[in-house]
């Protein structure tokens, strides 16, 4: 299990700024019809609950001189009024909440769409659990705001302004009273408003680090418990949802302390001005009716103060949320493709050249992984790479995908540089069989067929059969139809490896890459996919990287590779002859046919 991870925050202590909440708005340009919508809803409720005090008051004061008449209509329109609130109110919940949704949608889909893109050296730095925790959490909290906070917020905004008018219109006097609470209110809300913003980061991150701990141990459950790590394995999770909790709990416990203090003041304000304006009642200053509509709108106002200070919060939250997303989405690939396009050249012959090419992992920059590797591959020929393990073989595949650029040297493919063309382009040309097979959690069909989606059923047998995948395939429960499980679980290496060559088959394109494709095979169906290898390799470029001496001897070229450097290169026989470490390898590593007869 790796080193506890600490979260990203102590990095970036400073947190995000409510002002990232704006990221946000390129997602609700689409949606400006639902936007306005919503905005007419609330700007509507929150007048008409403005005007209810007034009602009231009308209502009150009327009483003694009492023309019922005038009564009967006061009450039908404060009926009324309620009614258009609730159509309001519903209203607004509606377009709101739909708004949230369907941007949100949006979002996982454009950051979702942006890592899939991502070159390999992205997710060196980046757990895939912290993506996935970015795309489920992150967004959610995203959803709240957008879903619930921001329209709070707006509407509580709106009564605060629109109270403290009618509360200036009411009594001047009283309001400016109420005033003088402003400042003291204020305190709190920024001095803890910036604590709670911490922690609130910190909290995310740690949610992050646990999710990207979990899927890892998920992904590994086996070794996990073959070698007895289980405890360890739940320590581990379990400290870091402890320590995902005690930074909630701060950030709860600051929450509640401003929840606190603001509620008190504006209250304990709120009160006293009454106990003066009750005073001016009874003296006869100022009516009761008048009385009671400041101390509704009062409330209103308090009230709006209160609320606006806890959304506040979930506004930072869903800030920081947003700011995790956005650097998703602005991440800047390492690799990318020239911004004018080349039209797809003819790739169809596939002829391969490395010129000099010197290359170290973005993550190793010290350390040489191929130092000035050069080697030409004509079209139709086979080229076996031997060589000791970390030797710099696999690398060698993985520059010809462009999942990586040289710093050095280049890369050609009929001629043309990989960064010439647009990867989508020459990767289509290209086939291969990695050291590690992938496996989807899906039907064995759908698993070969994924070397090309159009390929019908016929073809995916065929290419099984080829791949000498048939018979097993054959006898599993549901033959073709078989669901092999996440990551294969169900199959063997060996089926794992011939899936994976049956898709390489069916891809059938001009350059095929594999790499030790048949290491995982026993030496029965060994011989039988490599009868299928010969002849797949037979009329396209092939570059396989090989164990058997078989394999090895059939090669119209052999490079030698050691300490990322070609220190040899030529034919079986030449190579015999003079090279040293060719010599040896073939010697102890290579499997012969032979030795394998024997044992
Ligand atoms: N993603 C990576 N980041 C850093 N170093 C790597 C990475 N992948 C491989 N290496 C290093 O590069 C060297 C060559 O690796 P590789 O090409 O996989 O060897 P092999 O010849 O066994 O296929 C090794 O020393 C390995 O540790
Ligand atoms: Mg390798």
């Amino acid at each position: 299990m790796p080193e506890q991870d600490t979260p990203k925050t102590q990095q970036s202590a400073s947190g995000a700024k409510i002002s990232r909440l704006g990221d946000l708005l390129p997602f609700m340009r689409p949606y400006s019809g639902l936007l306005f919508a919503a905005a007419v809803a609330l700007v509507l409720t929150a007048g008409l609950s403005l005007t209810l005090p007034i009602a009231v008051r009308r209502v009150i004061d009327n009483f003694s001189n009492s023309e019922t008449g005038l009564l009967d209509t006061y009450f039908a329109a404060a009926l009324g009024i309620a009614g258009l609130l609730a159509i309001g109110t519903a209203l607004r919940y509606m377009l709101v909440t739909k708004l949230g949704e369907r941007v949100v949608a949006d979002i996982r889909k454009e950051v979702f769409a942006r890592v899939i893109d991502m070159s390999p050296s992205f997710y060196e730095n980046l757990r895939t659990g912290e993506v996935l925790s970015r795309i489920t959490t992150d967004t959610t909290l995203v959803l709240t705001v957008i879903g619930s906070s921001v329209s709070i917020a707006l509407r509580n905004a709106l009564i605060f302004i629109g109270g403290l008018f009618f509360m200036l219109l009411t009594s001047a006097k009283l309001t400016s009273l109420v005033l003088l609470i402003v400042p003291l209110v204020l305190v709190p809300i920024l001095t803890l408003g910036r604590k709670v913003r911490r922690l609130s980061k910190e909290n995310q991150d740690w949610i992050a680090a646990g999710s990207a701990q979990a899927s890892e141990a998920l992904g590994a459950v086996q070794t996990i418990q073959a070698f007895t790590h289980e405890v360890e394995t739940k320590n581990d999770f379990s400290k870091t949802t402890e320590d995902s909790f005690l930074s909630a709990r701060e950030r709860i416990r600051a929450r509640a302390l401003m929840t606190f203090i603001v509620i008190f003041l504006v209250f304990s304000g709120i009160i006293g001005v009454l106990w003066i304006g009750a005073h001016d009642v009874s003296a006869g200053k100022l009516s009761a009716g008048t009385l009671v509509q400041f101390v509704i709108y009062s409330v209103m106002v308090g009230g709006s103060v209160a609320a606006l200070s806890e959304v506040w919060g979930e506004l930072q939250r869903a800030a920081g949320a947003t700011d995790r997303l956005a650097e998703l989405l602005k991440a800047e690939d390492s690799i990318s493709d020239p911004s004018t396009a080349t039209p797809p050249p003819n790739l169809g012959r596939g002829r391969l050249t490395f010129e000099n090419v010197i290359f170290n992992y973005p993550s190793r920059p010290k350390y040489s992984a191929l130092d000035d590797v050069s080697f030409d591959v004509k079209p139709g020929q086979t080229v076996a790479i031997v060589g000791p393990s970390g030797a710099g073989k696999t690398t060698i595949i993985q520059l010809l995908l462009r999942f990586y650029d040289p710093q050095g040297g280049s890369i050609l493919l009929d001629g043309f540089d990989l960064r010439d063309m647009r990867r989508e382009d020459f990767r289509k040309a290209i086939s291969l069989v990695p050291q590690d097979p992938v496996i989807f959690a899906n039907s064995v069909l759908e698993n070969i067929r994924f070397g090309r989606q159009d390929a019908s059923d016929a073809e995916v047998i065929s290419a099984a059969n080829l791949a000498a995948a048939h018979q097993f395939i054959s006898e599993l429960p549901e033959g073709y139809e078989t669901y092999v499980g996440e990551r294969g679980v169900m199959l063997s290496g060996g089926q794992k490896q011939r899936i994976a060559i049956a898709r390489a088959i069916l891809r059938d394109a001009p350059v095929l890459l594999l790499d030790e494709a048949t290491s995982a095979l026993d030496s029965e169906s060994e011989r039988a996919v490599q009868k299928a290898v010969d002849a797949l390799a037979q009329d396209r470029t092939t570059i396989v990287i090989a164990h058997r001496l078989a394999t090895v001897k059939k090669a119209d070229c052999i490079l030698v590779m050691d300490h990322g450097k070609v220190v040899a290169q030529g034919t079986h026989e030449s190579l015999m002859k003079e090279g040293e470490l060719y010599a040896r390898l073939a010697r102890l590593q290579f499997v012969s046919d032979a030795e394998e007869a024997a044992a």
